[in-house]
């Protein structure tokens, strides 16, 4: 099969990896790309965003399959419009995709459908937040942006100051644009975070090996909010009860409700939970892999990623058994200093090779110079885009 890839991070880098593995899959393709996934797909220079463009090229080049990993171009109805052509691809469409692209319509989906998760009000006006935020009078509370911002649109204001600044700045100074034009107010859960992924193929899902992301910059979990500096699985916290007890009150339930609503889930669900006194409760749900996490956890799946990739389209997830290697896996984020805030790129990485000897590395964000060096010279993926 010839398989294109859509994204440039270290996720999609594991994806690549792990599909590479696959005797299926006898061409691999990436765009756009970074230099280690270039060690091994060919990498397409189109942007992830370009719907028509990544499309066009998929229709040119006779594409069997397409992977869309981001979660822009999925808003953007990239698996549709794959489909509308005639190509298999992995992801939600678009109205399902739209659990993570809007807080209100995931936020509203939980309350319909009885889903546990923190309470909260949605608001289009600032004045009214600011109101219902001092009527509450319970702190902290949780400001959260409606759209895409990126993994920063969640602001956990400890006084009526930090909260009355967060309103601010998202819905008049428009820090992450239209996203913020609508704000979702939050009850403040409390308890250690677990993430789940998910495959999903509309009717049935089957959970990938727990995890648990680290955001923090510096050692210590100080510094500033990072797109993610680490991820490892399974976590511990995430006991077989509780996995029992998230499968029946959480997972199915999602799966049965974006079905019931029209828009059932193919591709990846990312489930955020806090582990609360009262039990697990959504902290919210992404359409995509998560990164880093998807590093660690795809280095433990024992299956054919691309079985799972094309069971999950065909709606035949239940025939195929997802096995995991025992263990743990840990993956570390490097960076140049003074990430994320203010730093400079382009310098040549060395030792990759060495590290390579105890250890998968996975880049994002990085391109082979005309020297030949191996340069940081973007942005991760998840600190712009791509
Ligand atoms: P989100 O983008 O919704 O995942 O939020 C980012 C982070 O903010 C989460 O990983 C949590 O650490 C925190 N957070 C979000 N919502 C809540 C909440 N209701 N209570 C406590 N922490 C929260
Ligand atoms: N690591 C968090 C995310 O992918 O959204």
């Amino acid at each position: 099969m010839k398989v294109l890839v859509v994204g440039g991070g270290g996720r999609e880098h594991a994806i690549c990896w792990k599909l590479a593995q696959s005797p299926k899959v006898t061409e691999l393709y990436c765009a756009p790309g970074n230099a280690g996934i270039a060690q091994v797909a060919t990498c397409v220079p189109v942007s992830a965003t370009d719907v028509e463009g990544m499309v066009k090229w998929a229709k040119d080049n006779a594409m069997d399959f397409v992977m869309v990993a981001p979660d822009d171009p999925l808003a953007l109805g990239m698996e549709d419009a794959m489909e509308a052509a005639g190509i298999p691809a992995f992801g939600p469409h678009a109205n399902a995709a739209v659990i993570e692209a809007s807080k209100a319509f995931s936020k509203s989906l939980m309350k319909k459908y009885h889903i546990p998760t923190a309470k909260y009000e949605t608001f289009d006006d600032p004045a009214k937040v600011m109101a219902y935020i001092r009527a509450e009078g319970k702190y902290p509370v949780v400001i959260k942006a409606d759209g895409l911002a990126l993994g920063k649109g969640v602001v956990v204001a400890a006084t009526v100051e930090e909260a009355e600044k967060a309103v601010r700045e998202m819905m008049e100074d428009h820090k992450f644009g239209a996203s913020g034009s609508t704000v979702v107010i939050e009850e403040c859960m409390v308890g250690p975070e677990v993430t789940v992924l998910a495959f999903c193929d509309g009717e049935h899902l089957v959970p990938m090996l727990s995890s648990q992301d680290h955001k923090r910059a510096y050692d210590g979990n100080q510094g500033p909010n990072t797109g993610g500096m680490g991820a490892f699985c399974p976590s511990p916290n995430y006991t077989p009860d509780i996995a029992a007890r998230c499968e029946k009150e959480i997972f199915q339930p999602t799966v049965a409700a974006l079905q019931a609503e029209g828009r059932p889930f193919k591709g990846v669900i990312y489930f955020g939970l806090m582990l609360t006194a009262d039990g697990p409760k959504v902290v919210e749900y992404n359409a995509r892999f998560g990164d880093p996490e998807t590093q660690p956890i795809l280095s433990m799946l024992d299956t054919d990623l691309m079985d799972i990739f094309q069971a999950c389209v065909d709606g035949t997830l239940d025939q195929v058994d997802v096995k995991w290697k025992p263990g743990a896996a840990c993956c570390i984020v490097l960076a140049s200093g003074g990430y994320p805030v203010e730093y400079k790129k382009g310098y040549p990485i060395s030792g990759l090779e060495e590290a390579g000897k105890s250890a998968v590395v996975f880049h994002a964000g990085t391109k082979k110079a005309d020297n030949g060096d191996i340069n940081q010279t973007q942005k991760r993926y998840r600190d712009i885009g791509y």
